[in-house]
C-alpha cells in the first residue's frame, strides 16, 4: 500500500514541478527590477529546465506502460506479438522477422511513434536502423509530413552546418544564395540522423542549441527560425563510450536517448535467417524479373551458418547477388569472391564427405539441427527460463541442460533484459 502511495506521489510531483516552474515563468515575465535581456535570458533557463522536467516524467511513464505490459507479454509467444502489432494496425515497413529482440524494438517502436520524444536506435551496420526509423514515422502522428534522412558521418565538416541549418548568401565562399538546410526541410516532419556518433563536437554543440530552443540560424544569419522537428537518431557506436572518452557529449547523449531501440545482428536470430533468404529470393526475383533462384545444398548450408558481419544488408545483397548471377540455380560460385569457402578444396571435400556419409549421418545431422532449432525456439518462448521449458516439453530438466550444452545454446542469451 505505501509502494503505491509513493508511486502515485512521484507523479504528481512531476506535474508540480512543471506547475511551480509555470509560475516561475509568469512571476518573472512581470519582474520590474529586472531589464529585458536579463528576463529573456531567465525565461529561456526556465523554458529548458521545463522541457527537462517534462521529459523526465515522459520517461517515467513510459517505463511504466512499458513495464506493466511486459508481464502481459511474456506469456505470448514473439508470433503472437507479431500478430497483435498487425491487428493494431501497425505499419511494419518491411520488416521483417519474429526474433524476440526485434519484436522487443517493434513494441517500442509502436509506443514511441505517437509521441515526439527523440529515439535513440543502435545497432550493428545492416541490422536495420534506418529502417526502423521509417517505422517510427510511418506509425506516428507525422506520417504524411516530410522525412528527411541526413548521414552525419558523410558529410565533410565544414559543410556540416550549412547542410544541417543551411545558410545565408555570402557566408561563406561558394555560398551564391540562401539555402535551407535539413532541419528546415524536416519542419512538422522527422529528421533522421545517421551515424550521430561521426558528428564532430563543434557539430554536437550546435546541435544541443537547437534541442533546446527548437530554432536554427542560418549559417551567416543572426535571425531564428523555428523548426518543429522529431528526432530520430542512429549510431553503431558506444556512445556512453564514447561520452566517457570525450568523444561524444554527455547532454547532448541524453537528450537524443530518451527512448532506446536496440537492434539485434544477425547472428543472434539465426533461426530467422531461412525465412529471410526466402523473402529476400521473392523480392530479388520480383524486382529482377525472374524466378527465385534455387540453392544448392552447400551453398544454403554456408548460407544459414554465416556470421554475416554486415548483417541483414549483406544477407540481402548476397541474395540479390546471387539471384542476379546465377541461372536457375546457384552455388558457391556466385557468392562474392570474399565470401566463397575455399571452392576448390571445398568442393572436393563436400563431394568427399556427401560421399562418405550413409543415409543414416545425413538423418541424423538434420535432426540435430531440427534439435537445435525447437530449442531455441523454446527458449525464445520461454523468455531463457529452462526449468519452465522443461515442463513445456515435458523433459528432465537436466536432460534438456545437456541437450542445450551439446549446441552450445546458452538460457541466459535469451533472457529479457528488464
Ligand atoms: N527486419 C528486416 N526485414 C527486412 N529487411 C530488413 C530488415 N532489417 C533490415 N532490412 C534491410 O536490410 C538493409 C539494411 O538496413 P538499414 O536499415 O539500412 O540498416 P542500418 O541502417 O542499420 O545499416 C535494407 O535494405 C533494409 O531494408
Ligand atoms: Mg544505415
Amino acid at each position: 500500500m505505501k509502494i503505491i502511495d509513493a508511486k502515485a506521489e512521484s507523479a504528481i510531483s512531476y506535474g508540480g514541478l512543471i506547475e511551480k516552474i509555470e509560475i516561475l515563468r509568469s512571476t518573472l515575465r512581470w519582474a520590474s527590477k529586472l531589464d529585458r535581456p536579463q528576463i529573456q535570458k531567465l525565461l529561456k533557463q526556465c523554458n529548458a529546465l521545463r522541457d527537462e522536467v517534462m521529459q523526465l516524467s515522459h520517461k517515467e511513464r513510459f517505463i511504466k506502460a512499458s513495464s506493466s505490459a511486459a508481464g502481459a507479454r511474456r506469456k505470448q509467444t514473439t508470433a503472437q506479438r507479431r500478430k497483435a502489432l498487425l491487428e493494431r494496425s501497425f505499419v511494419f515497413e518491411g520488416v521483417f522477422g519474429e526474433s524476440q529482440k526485434l519484436i522487443d524494438a517493434l513494441e517500442i517502436a509502436e509506443k514511441a511513434a505517437p509521441t515526439d520524444l527523440p529515439v535513440l536506435i543502435d545497432g550493428e551496420s545492416g541490422t536495420g536502423k534506418e529502417l526502423m526509423a521509417k517505422v517510427i514515422h510511418a506509425n506516428g502522428s507525422r506520417a504524411d509530413k516530410p522525412y528527411i534522412s541526413v548521414n552525419c558521418g558523410a558529410i565533410p565538416d565544414n559543410l556540416l552546418e550549412s547542410e544541417l541549418f543551411g545558410h545565408k548568401r555570402g557566408a561563406f565562399t561558394g555560398a551564391a544564395s540562401d539555402r535551407s538546410g535539413k532541419f528546415e526541410t524536416a519542419h512538422t516532419g522527422t529528421i533522421f540522423l545517421d551515424e550521430i556518433g561521426e558528428l564532430p563536437l563543434q557539430g554536437q554543440v550546435k546541435l544541443l542549441r537547437v534541442l533546446q530552443s527548437a530554432e536554427i540560424q542560418r549559417v551567416g544569419s543572426d535571425k531564428t527560425i523555428e523548426v518543429d522537428t522529431r528526432i530520430v537518431a542512429a549510431t553503431n557506436k558506444n556512445l556512453l563510450e564514447m561520452c566517457a572518452q570525450g568523444g561524444f557529449r554527455e547532454d547532448l547523449y541524453y537528450r537524443l536517448s530518451v527512448i532506446q531501440v536496440t537492434l539485434p545482428p544477425l547472428r543472434e536470430r539465426k533461426d530467422e535467417i531461412p525465412l529471410l533468404i526466402e523473402y529476400f529470393s521473392d523480392e530479388a526475383a520480383e524486382k529482377l524479373q525472374r524466378r527465385p533462384i534455387k540453392l544448392s545444398r552447400r551453398l544454403r548450408t554456408f548460407l544459414l551458418n554465416y556470421a554475416y558481419p554486415g548483417n541483414i544488408r549483406e544477407l540481402r545483397n548476397t541474395i540479390f547477388r546471387i539471384t542476379c548471377l546465377a541461372g536457375d540455380s546457384a552455388d558457391f560460385e556466385h557468392l562474392p569472391e570474399t565470401l566463397r569457402p575455399d571452392s576448390k578444396d571445398t568442393r572436393e571435400n563436400t563431394q568427399e564427405d556427401t560421399a562418405a556419409m550413409s543415409l543414416a549421418d545425413i538423418k541424423k545431422a538434420a535432426s540435430d539441427e531440427a534439435e537445435k532449432l525447437f530449442l531455441e525456439r523454446g527458449l525464445q518462448e520461454m523468455g531463457g527460463r529452462v526449468s519452465e521449458l522443461a515442463r513445456q516439453i515435458d523433459m528432465n530438466r537436466s536432460h534438456l541442460q545437456t541437450l542445450l550444452k551439446k549446441h552450445d545454446l546458452r538460457s541466459k542469451d535469451y533472457r529479457a533484459k528488464s
